[in-house]
């Protein structure tokens, strides 16, 4: 961990036009900077860089962050890395961590680095064990692989044995092993062992091509009849199953020349696709497609693919990849999903078929997202009754207002207005602004808030022109113990942020400080949407900032009256100390004669 404060710092001393212009040659255009995105391909530059506001943004893809990120997504480093090279490049010595134990964080450095060596060393050794192994060569080619796409990937080999890799690393007993997920330790404290043995080796890599983990197939289930088919490197320091793709490294060149990519559930997909002259497939790591894939997956190209078995697993897998895309969603990119026959996976299904016959069912029998959201949400209700299409509208909404591509979410909501019968403003009467999501925490509710549209919008883009004007946050005031949750909670944090930091704040070093808190993520999704909109970027007026402060009053009095009503609901011999006090002073605060008003109470 670096600290905050020094983040900080870096940020306010390092200049994002120097950063950037060090990669992408930059044009003055006004008070802002521009390029060709390096992010995405285009022939007119949208992409823009902010000195006052230390940002980049990208109109076309919406790319955005401080120089840091810049960094981590050009270079592909991870944060700490970016830190560093950043820190390095204007002389800034980076602290030690946090901890204040110097010598336990040169230890972890030090540590990552053998990471990263380990793997490197153990995926040399798997490799040239293949070649010594004629079963595992066999087994490669009875699936109809060439030596030359194992080479591709690096396939290797772990022979059966407990302790292979004892030959490879003399210091076999080092925790590094075991950390980076090489090894097991017996639990009884017995000896340590190979995690991969007797299987066909699937090096991972990370954006880089650095090896991050394996995974590894059984060669046949004859001699261990329970043992999984594949076995996976664990989560470690250098692998997130939840960010990285298998393949992606191998495929990069091919996914821009199709300006494609295709997303498919198995190692073994990904080689065999690859043999078959369909270089641009990639695999998720066993998991669910997360967010974070689509992110990455937009970012090298205009199409996605995802490619699901016909079963019902591959249904739900399915539908699970469509709800975590909509926030990732941009207008002028497609994702598409393509079902194969029940019996098939792309493996097989290329091997009978061969490469056309998967291109032209890529092309021809795939659905778009917008067709698939439809199509699944109408089947899932009985469409011909007014119950049914009342269900759909209900069904609809949330997963409506996740959608981050402004056109396409408006036509994909019209579409599923008029099929279940109304307008679109009909339907976005009906459903009017969502209610807060109410997590486990809270036992009363607040009461229903159909009658606000665009509640939740409204913070949201309060949200937005704070980060833009991060100096109208000393206009208002926060009143204490009020249990904020979701946007809220992240508008009240930032005006926090502000007024207790002694320096003027920009919007990079806010996005850096709530980098890895629990706002991350509505910050990056409401800079996503600010990114879309070029009049949000340009400077306000005065009058702006008085709407700001206007309707940051408004939010948090609406969020007082309904919290007041809550409590009251609830019934006052049932809540807690904790609430009955909080319930006295807002009714104080809300009594008391305006002006008079102890604010924060
Ligand atoms: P599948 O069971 O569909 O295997 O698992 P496959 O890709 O068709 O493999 P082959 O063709 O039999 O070799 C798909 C993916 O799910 C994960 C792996 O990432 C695998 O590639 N998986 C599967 C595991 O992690 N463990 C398992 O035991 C099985
Ligand atoms: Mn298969």
């Amino acid at each position: 961990m670096i600290p905050q404060d020094f983040i900080d710092q870096l940020l306010s001393r390092v200049d994002i036009v120097d950063v950037v212009d060090r990669y992408v040659p930059l044009k003055k255009a006004g008070q802002n900077y521009m390029a060709c995105c390096p992010f995405h391909k285009e022939k007119s530059p949208s992409f823009t860089v902010s000195p006052s506001k230390q940002f980049y943004h990208c109109f076309g893809c919406g790319a955005h962050g401080s120089a840091i990120g810049f960094v981590m997504e050009y270079q592909g480093l991870p944060f700490v890395d970016a830190v560093k090279m950043l820190a390095e490049g204007i002389g800034l010595p980076v602290p030690e961590e946090r901890a204040a134990n110097p010598e336990a964080s040169r230890a972890a450095r030090e540590k990552k680095l053998s990471l990263e060596d380990a793997l490197e060393q153990a995926a040399r050794y798997y490799k040239q064990q293949l070649k010594q192994a004629p079963v595992a060569i066999d087994y490669l080619k009875g699936r109809g692989l060439t030596g030359e796409v194992a080479a591709r990937f690096a396939l290797g080999y772990a022979p059966d044995n407990r302790q292979n890799l004892a030959s490879v690393f003399p210091e076999y007993l080092s925790p590094v092993l075991a950390e980076c997920g090489l090894v097991i330790d017996a639990e009884d404290g017995g000896r340590r062992y190979d995690r991969f043995r007797e299987r066909v080796m699937f090096p991972i890599r990370n954006q880089r091509g650095g090896i991050i983990g394996f995974g590894g197939r059984i060669l046949s289930k004859d001699k261990a009849p329970n043992a999984p088919k594949y076995l996976n490197s664990p989560e470690t320091p250098l692998f997130e199953k939840g960010r990285e793709l298998y393949g992606l490294y191998e495929a990069r060149q091919a996914i821009r020349d199709a300006n494609a990519v295709l997303v498919v559930e198995g190692y073994m997909d990904v080689v065999a696709l690859a043999q078959y002259g369909v270089a641009y497939a990639v695999a998720t790591l066993g998991t669910a497609t997360t967010g974070e894939h689509v992110r990455k997956l937009l970012r090298h190209a205009d199409h996605v693919y995802f490619c699901f078995d016909g079963d019902k697993a591959g249904q739900k897998a399915a539908w699970r990849a469509l709800e975590n895309s909509l926030p990732q969603l941009v207008d002028g990119k497609a994702l598409h999903f393509l079902f194969l026959p029940q019996e098939h996976d792309p493996d097989s299904y290329i091997r009978e078929f061969g490469r056309e016959a998967f291109e032209a069912a890529l092309k021809e029998q795939s659905v778009p997202l917008s067709a698939y959201f439809t199509q699944e949400l109408t089947s899932r209700v009985d469409m011909s009754t007014p119950e049914g299409r009342a269900d759909l509208v209900r069904q609809a909404k949330p997963l409506l207002e996740q959608i981050a591509a402004p056109t396409l979410g408006y036509i994909i909501k019209k579409r599923l207005a008029e099929l279940a019968g109304m307008d679109v403003d009909e339907f976005d009467m009906l459903t009017g602004h969502s209610r807060p999501e109410r997590k486990g925490r809270r036992d009363y509710q607040l009461p229903e808030q159909s009658n606000r549209p665009g509640s939740s919008s409204m913070v949201r883009k309060q949200i937005k022109w704070l980060l833009m004007n991060p100096a109208w946050a000393h206009d208002v005031l926060v009143s204490d113990n009020r249990p904020y949750e979701n946007e809220m909670a992240t508008l009240v944090a930032i005006v926090e942020a502000i007024q207790a930091s002694d320096s003027e704040l920009t919007t990079a070093r806010l996005a850096e400080f709530f980098r890895h808190s629990p706002h991350e993520l509505t910050i990056d999704s409401v800079l996503l949407d600010t990114m879309r909109e070029p009049e949000e970027f340009s400077n306000p007026d005065q009058n702006d900032r008085e709407n700001f402060r206007l309707g940051f009053i408004r939010l948090t009095d609406r969020y007082d009256d309904d919290l007041i009503s809550g409590l009251s609901a609830k019934g006052y011999e049932h809540l807690s100390s904790e609430e009955l006090q909080l319930l006295r002073t807002l009714l104080a605060r809300k009594l008391a004669p305006s002006g008079a008003a102890p604010r924060n109470g």
